[in-house]
């Protein structure tokens, strides 16, 4: 491994062509011109209404429909009617709690992280409105992660949802989904995941996670401002409809996508894993669509791994500096979203010291907020974050630490 063509790599991304060093990509990654051509040829070509007799209403049905399969292979669903779409994953998860509400009966137990992204905690905590019990799941100050331990202490036969993530997007830690997923099935509850910070990281499996409930952005992975959440059909069977009263229970996704999806965004998004798959191709792998996709995100891995160790290295080497999660890159432990304070520093200092260079890193709670307050990093201003993607290059992570040669005092 290790052999990325970064050069074609990083062609497919026409926002890189420029003198800035982009590392805010936890924050947003740029997009793929596959990805915004496909946009403009669905506006330029098909933007008519779904559903007519008419050839150019057929043609736009097909892409539509065509970019819900991919979107289904990309994240390996069992059926394309579970992928359901929408503007984004904090409007997705309202959507989603507010369709299981007439579901909550009092004293329902619902559990919640504090160090999820409070898209996947608000709307959980709404459901106290409707007689819901709200725990937590802390994160533990030593370790920084989500102890199974502490979950066995909260799981009852009144447990009926767990929320957390598949990855911190400040921590950069991986949480073990399906593990979690056993023990929560084991109490007869569901289990949402949020993937934001780890789809852009690792191939999706949402049957792998066993996961009931799992959603990202696509703006995180390549694509545009657009959602995806995935269900397991039966559960979404089982949902009331949000759409119009004759869309009936049984019309899935539609029934959960009300005023539709956005037509050329869907289409957009199956350029993601039209890139996925032809990256695999260019680094030799001949097999299945899903091979081809995971041979990609196995070079992007080892490639991020790489970056992010460079960093932490250095930033283990200046005794003023703090990580905040694993301080080491080790068999897939994080994502190469790395935060750190600075003893005697507020983040925004080191961040604006950044700008002076054109490197894009950034710094505060990322709305994991009550992470940021646990560990009592308010004092800082939060954290300074360095979020890396697979088109980042060495180089840049050697002009990054230059530049933090400079700001640190
Ligand atoms: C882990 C995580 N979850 C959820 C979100 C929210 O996503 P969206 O902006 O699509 O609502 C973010 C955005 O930063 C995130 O990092």
């Amino acid at each position: 491994m290790g052999n990325l063509n970064l050069d074609l790599i990083r062609a497919e991304f026409p926002a890189l062509n420029n003198d800035c060093i982009y590392l805010d990509n936890a924050g947003g990654s740029q997009v793929l011109k596959r990805v915004a051509d496909r946009i403009s040829n669905y506006l330029l070509t098909t933007s008519v209404q779904l559903g007519a007799s008419y050839s150019t209403s057929q043609a736009a049905s097909e892409k539509v429909l065509s970019a819900r399969r991919a979107i289904a292979e990309l994240i390996n669903a069992y059926h394309d009617e579970e992928v359901v779409m929408g503007g984004s994953t904090t409007g997705l998860m309202f959507l989603f709690t507010q369709a299981i509400l007439p579901s909550i009966r009092d004293g329902d137990e619902i559990i919640v992280t504090d160090s999820d992204h409070e898209a996947n905690i608000g709307g959980w905590m709404r459901l106290k409105n409707a007689g819901a019990i709200i725990k937590i799941w802390p994160v533990n100050h030593e370790s920084l992660a989500l102890e199974l331990a502490d979950l066995d202490t909260l799981l009852t036969p009144r447990t009926k949802w767990l929320a957390m993530t598949h990855a911190s997007n400040v921590l950069g830690s991986v949480n073990p989904v399906a593990e979690v997923a056993e023990q929560v099935h084991a109490v007869g509850a569901k289990l949402c995941v949020d993937a934001v910070a780890y789809a852009p990281h690792r191939l999706v499996d949402v049957q792998a996670s066993d996961a009931d409930i799992y959603v990202f952005s696509f703006y995180k992975v390549f694509g545009p401002h657009y959602a995806v959440l995935w269900g397991k059909r039966d559960l979404l069977l089982a949902l009331p409809t949000l759409n119009h009263h004759f869309i009936g229970p049984e019309v899935l996704p539609y029934k959960l996508q009300p005023g539709n999806v956005n037509f050329e965004l869907s289409y957009g998004c199956a350029g993601i894993a039209d890139y996925l798959m032809d990256v695999g191709t260019q680094l030799g792998e001949l097999g299945n669509n899903r091979q081809r996709m995971q041979t990609a995100f196995d070079h992007f891995a080892q490639h991020e791994d790489a970056l992010a160790e460079k960093l932490l290295s250095y930033l283990r080497s200046k005794k003023q500096v703090h990580v905040i999660g694993h301080d080491h890159v080790k068999n897939g432990n994080r994502m190469p979203t790395v935060s750190f304070v600075v003893a005697n520093q507020l983040s925004e200092s080191i961040v604006r010291h950044m700008d002076k260079f054109d490197i894009g890193i950034r710094f505060g709670d990322f709305y994991a907020k009550r992470l940021i307050e646990t560990l009592g990093l308010q004092s800082h201003g939060g954290v300074v974050r360095v979020s890396i993607a697979h088109y980042n290059t060495d180089a840049e992570i050697d002009r990054l630490i230059q530049g933090l040669e400079e700001a640190l005092n």
